[in-house]
């Protein structure tokens, strides 16, 4: 059976790639989609990737996701540190989501450290950079037991 995972991107990270390159490097989020594509390309997994920079939008998106994916692996941006309608429809649809944050959070300013998210999300991945995104979808293919120890 064909799992399916949807990689979401929340604001600013169409940006990636000329967005404070310093924190975020220089990798677009063009090339993050590649990359992850490239990664599953062995596995029977099928990727959709979002972005948005609304958070109803992504609120929209998870929602739809109930009616296909399998799992999520979900960069909320900002939306991380102040989002309670993203926390409520990650515990309505049901799916295990994963947390990526390029940069690590919990070294940066307080307001960072503390995410709405991650209690109802399958755990948490950040601070190392872009692929961070393929440390989650190896999270996703363990689960499903399709990678070994
Ligand atoms: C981020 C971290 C957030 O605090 C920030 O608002 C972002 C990007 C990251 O990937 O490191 O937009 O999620």
């Amino acid at each position: 059976m064909t799992k399916r995972i949807l990689l979401l991107h929340g604001p600013n990270l169409n940006l990636l790639g000329t967005r404070q390159p310093e924190v975020y490097g220089d990798t677009t989020l063009a090339d993050i989609n590649e990359a992850a594509e490239r990664h599953i390309a062995p596995y029977s997994l099928e990727l959709r990737t979002a972005q948005s920079n609304h958070e109803g939008e992504l609120v929209d998106l998870l929602h739809d996701a109930r009616e296909w994916a399998d799992g999520v692996v979900f960069n909320p941006g900002a939306y991380t540190h102040t989002s309670i309608a993203l926390r409520d429809a990650i515990s309505a649809i049901d799916l295990p989501v994963i947390e990526v944050h390029i940069s690590n959070v919990h070294g940066r300013e307080s307001f960072r450290h503390k995410s709405m998210l991650a209690g109802v999300c399958l755990g948490q991945i950040a601070g190392f950079g872009w692929r961070g995104y393929l440390l989650a979808l190896d999270a996703l293919l363990r689960r499903w037991e399709l990678l070994g120890d």
